[in-house]
């Protein structure tokens, strides 16, 4: 019987906290029956076109352009932030303001480079007016495209930024303060939380727990990567 990665990873002992079970509601399993079958069969192209062209929410009447997402389609490591601001809807890609490039100071801080084996989207694919949080329905219409491109990039790691991001994919209401530090699990891939670049420009204090995260993140990652040579 073939494992998946998140057993392999539990069986070896190196799941820190088995997740699934502290946090109620936690998101769909990977085997549940998808939320937008119509994207089931789409590769990234279909995918981004059909995002272009979405309206399963309103936001696609004030946003400028549709944020699909940039990087590596093969990416082992996969950031998820929150939603396009002001920049992002103008430009047509995450994360290319002021907290944009600290998300790129952090990633090289790990070794890392936009676009080389990271994979940068949103929940959100469209901006919210006025940088206003986003609604409840807007994640429910949206989130079934970020699975789809999960399903297709099939990341070894996915690092959800800020509380917005966390709370969506695992489903809770935990603040991020317990949410961090920890393993989680989003439809099988394991997930590291940590704050908001956005957040940490505002907060820079915070910065050392960021950091901690992302150490945790390498962490995680080469313990897979030791675990599936083994
Ligand atoms: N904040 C996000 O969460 N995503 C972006 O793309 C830009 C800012």
């Amino acid at each position: 019987m073939s494992l998946s990665r998140a057993d392999r990873f539990k069986e070896l002992g190196l799941w820190p906290v088995w997740h699934r079970r502290e946090v109620s509601g936690i998101s769909a399993p990977a085997d549940a029956d998808p939320a937008a079958p119509e994207l089931a069969g789409l590769g990234l192209d279909e995918l981004r076109a059909a995002v272009r062209d979405c309206t399963r929410c309103d936001l696609y009447r004030t946003r400028k352009q549709g944020v699909f997402g940039v990087g590596d389609p093969n990416a082992d490591w996969l950031i998820v932030g929150e939603a396009p601001g002001a920049d992002e809807d103008r430009l047509g890609e995450p994360f290319v303001g002021q907290a944009g490039k600290l998300l790129d100071a952090m990633l090289a801080a790990i070794g890392l480079q936009r676009g080389r084996n990271v994979y940068i989207a949103n929940v959100l694919k469209s901006r919210p007016p006025g940088n206003r949080d986003p609604r409840p329905e807007e994640v429910a219409a949206c989130l079934p495209y970020l699975e789809r491109q999960i399903d297709l990039i099939r990341p070894k790691l996915i690092v959800a930024v800020g509380r917005f991001a966390a709370q969506s994919l695992l489903s809770t209401d935990t603040p991020i303060s317990r949410l961090r530090g920890k393993l989680h699990e989003y439809h099988g891939v394991p997930l590291i939380v940590t704050y908001h670049p956005a957040y940490l420009l505002r907060t820079p204090a915070d910065k050392a727990r960021a950091w901690e995260d992302l150490l945790l993140a390498a962490a995680t990652l080469r313990g897979l990567q030791t675990a599936a040579s083994a």
